[in-house]
């Protein structure tokens, strides 16, 4: 892909002149933002690393750290402080609807857990495999079967249950095109789901995986803290700081406009 058509006034965005100046590393620099491959790639957008690394100098770096743009988080997050600090609107909104579904349906505490944690992938990290990356996420902290429901509730979105009620999705038919066939790792891990102990945990998910595109109801976070402190191991140091296998990609949700 070409370097040079990039606009002008994309390369004085990414150098992001930060007003007030920052305290402590970088202060008083320009910080460049280059935007992470994943979601990048494929769709027009031009890199622009190597425009960018023609305007380093003395004044400019490339970003690391806090960017002044987002939130600052707390030295110790805590999962809601994701839900209120870094998930996009659109998810915590779909998020917290689906768990409040799943808590006046009278569901058991671990469900309305996974429904509050199914989709935190698409939140601020990636979209692509979804449920496979929300699982890793949350496994160090939750109940083995909430991180199994999360990871499989992806596959079987795809897989009508008339047993239960379920039906395939009019919402994929327009996501995806009526045609539209999931893939064979997709098609083997449902029929994986459907033969296993917890295949109920998982399909539950999808039961209760609301969109709802008009007239969602505002729902406190707040509401769900007693469920999150039940069924989710807050580490003590924080998301992102505990050394956990997962660490590192709470902190890039933390700081995802890191150059490295
Ligand atoms: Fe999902
Ligand atoms: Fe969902």
């Amino acid at each position: 892909m070409t370097q040079e058509s990039l606009d002008p006034d994309l390369v004085e965005l990414l150098r992001l002149r930060q007003s007030p100046q920052p305290q402590g590393p970088q202060a008083g620099r320009a910080r460049m933002i280059v935007p992470a491959p994943v979601g990048r790639i494929g769709t027009g957008i031009l890199n622009c690393e190597v425009t960018l690394l023609g305007q380093l100098g003395p004044d400019t770096v490339f970003m690391m750290g806090d960017n002044p743009a987002l939130p600052q988080m707390p030295a110790r997050p805590t999962l809601l402080d994701f839900f209120k600090h870094r998930f996009e609107d659109i998810i915590v909104r779909h998020l917290l609807t689906s768990a409040k579904r799943a808590l006046d349906a009278g569901l058991e505490e671990k469900i309305v857990m996974a429904m509050l944690l199914h989709d935190i992938s698409n939140g601020c990290f990636v979209r692509c495999d979804h449920g496979y990356w929300g699982a890793q996420l949350i496994a160090p902290y939750v109940d083995e079967e909430v991180a199994w429901a999360v990871k499989y509730h992806q596959a079987l979105r795809y897989l009508p249950d008339a047993s239960v009620g379920y039906e395939y999705p009019e919402s994929y038919r327009r996501f995806f095109g009526a045609d539209y066939v999931p893939p064979e790792y997709l098609r083997r891990d449902m029929d994986h789901a459907r033969n296993h102990r917890w295949y109920m945990s998982a399909r539950l998910v999808t039961l209760y995986d609301t969109y709802l595109f008009d007239g969602w109801a505002d729902v406190d976070p707040e509401q769900f803290t007693d469920i999150i402190a039940r069924n989710f191991r807050q580490p003590a140091e924080g998301l992102g700081f505990d050394n956990s296998p997962v660490a590192h990609m709470w902190r890039t949700m933390i700081w995802p406009n890191n150059f490295l």
